[in-house]
């Protein structure tokens, strides 16, 4: 080997060194990924090489605790990575102050682990974590998207005091979940304004100049409700009966009926977002129809209406004043019968001026179809050294027998005739 190519080594390995410290010093500066907990052991010696070799400012970030976050279960049965949370630093890329939260699939990771996740539709009795490993200062956490009326096996004695925090759509969750529900939010935010769902009813602050038009444009806005739905049917235990009520709505008024449930091919509309610019203009009214009556059970099929121009009627076992704006919606259950609530529909699609005051609260209010808000507030849970200690009856907390969360088990009898 002759002078110039040993050089030409030296050279290599010192630039090879320096790029290898300066993509070390950025993965642990804040972007540390699955990568970096998978290769956790190897990293944290090669950490305290770097501590010692550069100058401790190049590389501050590094020190600060990193809170782990396993997913045990799946999400239902399809994804990796939590349906769209996402691993690593992902589901806290958005959260600011360098949010100090990692989230794995990894369950060798388990003692090191801060929190650990139980989709709770998902768990698996006879695959929970080795009970003997528990940390004292993990939080098991009970993470639900559907209401209790579809995943209701908390009843075995093993969960009676399991989970330390609850994360779901329910507005008494530790971590309240509406990423694949939506809310609706202020415009501006300030002390007049706030975002929905309300904590209280106390907060409600809702005044509209009542001579207000909100532009909307009804051309050709002529049909009268559409409704979407996949599940067709909802007479199950627990279920709502919700088709019985729109099989009675249409004897009175056109009710069209798209997606899985759909009889015409056209109107099957696969791709959801191909169909709402249709749902703007051609429909004055929506029907957000849940499958089962449960407390702040409200899903993402109000908050379509909302975000494309149509009027949501709701039928559900929420108090949707805490949800959405007054005058923005029709509560199916302020009628005495389908035939009523029929009668004020067709009232709405001759009445413009009467119609458009249903988008007064646009003026104020957007929807957000995907709020990323509650993994943040996860990790800043994680990371807040005031966070006490928790443990939960899981069985009576999510099925209501402690605060009165009870899901309606029989729909209304003056909507609903089977
Ligand atoms: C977790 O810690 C226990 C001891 O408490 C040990 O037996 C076990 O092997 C550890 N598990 C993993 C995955 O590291
Ligand atoms: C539950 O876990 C056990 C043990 O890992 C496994 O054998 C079984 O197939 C799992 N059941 C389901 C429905 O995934
Ligand atoms: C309303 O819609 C109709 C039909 O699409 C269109 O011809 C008309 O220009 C629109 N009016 C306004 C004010 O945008
Ligand atoms: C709605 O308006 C269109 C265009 O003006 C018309 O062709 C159609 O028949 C109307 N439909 C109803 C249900 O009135
Ligand atoms: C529809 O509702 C009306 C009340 O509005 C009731 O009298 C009627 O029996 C119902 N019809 C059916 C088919 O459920
Ligand atoms: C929001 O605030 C901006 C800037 O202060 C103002 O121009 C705008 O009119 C406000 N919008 C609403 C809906 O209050
Ligand atoms: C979580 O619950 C377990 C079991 O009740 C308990 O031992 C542990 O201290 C709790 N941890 C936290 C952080 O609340
Ligand atoms: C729950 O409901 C019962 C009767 O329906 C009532 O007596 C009780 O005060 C309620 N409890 C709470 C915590 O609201």
């Amino acid at each position: 080997m002759n002078r110039l190519s040993a050089n030409k080594v030296v050279r290599w390995l010192v630039t090879g060194f320096i790029g290898a410290l300066l993509v070390a010093c950025y993965q642990l500066s804040g972007y540390l990924d699955q990568q970096l907990l998978n290769y956790k052991h190897f990293f944290y010696s090669q950490a305290t090489f770097y501590r010692n070799s550069l100058s401790p400012s190049s590389c501050e970030a590094q020190n600060d605790k990193k809170f782990i976050i396993l997913y045990w279960t799946k999400y239902y049965d399809y994804s990796k990575d939590f349906g769209n949370a996402g691993l690593g630093g992902k589901p806290f890329s958005h959260c600011g102050d360098n949010s100090g939260c990692l989230t794995t699939t990894d369950r060798g990771l388990l003692n090191d682990s801060d929190a650990v996740v139980f989709h709770a539709r998902s768990i698996n009795l006879s695959d929970l974590p080795q009970p003997g490993w528990r940390r004292p200062h993990q939080h098991f956490i009970f993470f639900e998207i559907e209401s209790p009326a579809h995943v209701y096996k908390f009843q075995d004695l093993l969960f009676r005091n399991y989970f330390n925090r609850t994360m779901t759509y329910r507005r008494d969750s530790d971590v309240v979940y509406l990423e694949t529900h939506g809310r609706v939010r202020c415009i501006n935010s300030s002390t007049s304004c706030l975002d929905f769902p309300l904590a209280s009813k106390s907060n409600i602050q809702n005044v509209f100049d009542p001579t207000d038009h909100f532009p909307i444009n009804l051309t050709l806005k002529n049909q009268t409700a559409a409704w979407f739905v996949s599940n067709c049917h909802s007479d199950g235990v627990g279920g709502s009966r919700r088709e019985f009520l729109v099989r009675n709505l249409s004897q009175f008024i056109p009710v069209d009926i798209y997606g899985g449930c759909a009889t015409e091919e056209s109107k099957k509309c696969p791709n959801r977002p191909v169909c709402n610019p249709m749902l703007s203009q051609y429909y004055r009214f929506y029907f957000c129809f849940e499958n089962s009556l449960c407390p702040d059970y409200v899903t993402e099929k109000c908050y379509r209406p909302l975000a494309y121009d149509t009027v949501p009627v709701v039928y559900g076992g929420s108090d949707y004043s805490l949800y959405f704006p007054a005058g923005s919606y029709i509560n199916a259950m302020d009628f005495d019968s389908p035939e009523s609530l029929a009668n004020y529909l067709k009232k709405l699609m001759t009445d413009d001026e009467l119609y458009l005051s249903y988008f007064r609260w646009r003026r104020k209010y957007v929807v957000d179809l995907a709020p990323k808000d509650s993994w943040c507030q996860l990790c800043q849970m994680l990371r807040d050294p005031e966070t006490k200690d928790k443990t939960y009856d899981i069985a009576s907390w999510w099925s209501g027998e402690t605060i009165n969360q009870t899901c309606s088990l029989s729909p209304p009898k003056s909507l609903v005739f089977t």
